[in-house]
C-alpha cells in the first residue's frame, strides 16, 4: 500500500518534471516571497519557522525554482492544511491540483482520515479550487482572519480520505 502510494507520487513528479523537497529552513526565503505575492495578510517568517518542527506533511515543489508549497500538520488522525500557494505565473496549470494529490498520498501513508482547512470567505477562487479537488464546506468561523482594519470569516472545508 505504502509502496503503491509512493509510486503514484513519483509518477506525478516524473510526468511534470517536478522535484519535491520536504519543507526546510533553506526554503524559507523563497516560500516567504511566494506568500507575499499570494496572501493579503501574509504569514510572517516566525509563523513559517514555527511549523518547521511539525513539518512531516509539508513540502515545496520545484521546477527550476520553487513554484509552490504546502504547509500541513498532523492533528491526531487528521491533516490540518494550513497553507498552500502557487507562484502567480504558474497558476491555472494544474500545479495546485498536483500539490493536493501529493498531500493526499502523504496523508494516506500516515493513515490520516481527513484533511481540514480554513479559507477566507472572500477567497472564492481558492474555494472553487478546493471544491474541484473534492473538499466540502462544513462550517464558518466568524472573524477568523484579519483583512485591513477589519475581520472576515473563514470557511471551514474538509475532505474525507478513502
Ligand atoms: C488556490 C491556488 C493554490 C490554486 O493553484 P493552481 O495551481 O492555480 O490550481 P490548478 O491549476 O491546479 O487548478 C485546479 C482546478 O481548480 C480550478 N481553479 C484554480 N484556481 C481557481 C480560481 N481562482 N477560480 C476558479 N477555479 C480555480 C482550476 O480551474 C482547475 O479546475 P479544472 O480541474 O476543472 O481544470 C492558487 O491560485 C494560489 O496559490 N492562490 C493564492 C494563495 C491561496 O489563495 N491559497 C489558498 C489559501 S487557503
Amino acid at each position: 500500500m505504502c509502496w503503491l502510494l509512493l509510486k503514484r507520487e513519483n509518477q506525478i513528479l516524473k510526468a511534470n518534471n517536478y522535484i519535491i523537497e520536504n519543507f526546510s529552513d533553506h526554503h524559507l526565503d523563497d516560500v516567504i516571497q511566494i506568500e507575499r505575492l499570494s496572501n493579503p495578510t501574509p504569514w510572517k517568517e516566525e509563523t513559517f519557522k514555527s511549523v518547521l518542527s511539525s513539518r512531516t506533511l509539508s513540502f515545496v515543489i520545484i521546477k527550476e525554482k520553487i513554484i509552490g508549497f504546502c504547509i500541513a500538520t498532523k492533528v491526531l488522525n487528521e491533516c490540518h492544511l494550513q497553507n498552500i500557494c502557487v507562484l502567480p505565473d504558474y497558476r491555472k496549470m494544474g500545479v495546485g491540483k498536483n500539490i493536493l494529490e501529493i498531500l493526499n498520498k502523504r496523508c494516506k501513508i500516515h493513515e490520516l482520515k481527513k484533511i481540514i482547512l480554513e479559507v477566507r470567505e472572500s477567497n472564492s477562487g481558492a474555494q472553487a479550487f478546493y471544491t474541484k479537488s473534492g473538499f466540502n464546506k462544513i462550517g464558518l468561523r466568524k472573524d477568523y482572519y484579519q483583512l485591513g482594519n477589519q475581520r472576515e470569516p473563514a470557511v471551514l472545508m474538509s475532505q474525507i480520505l478513502v
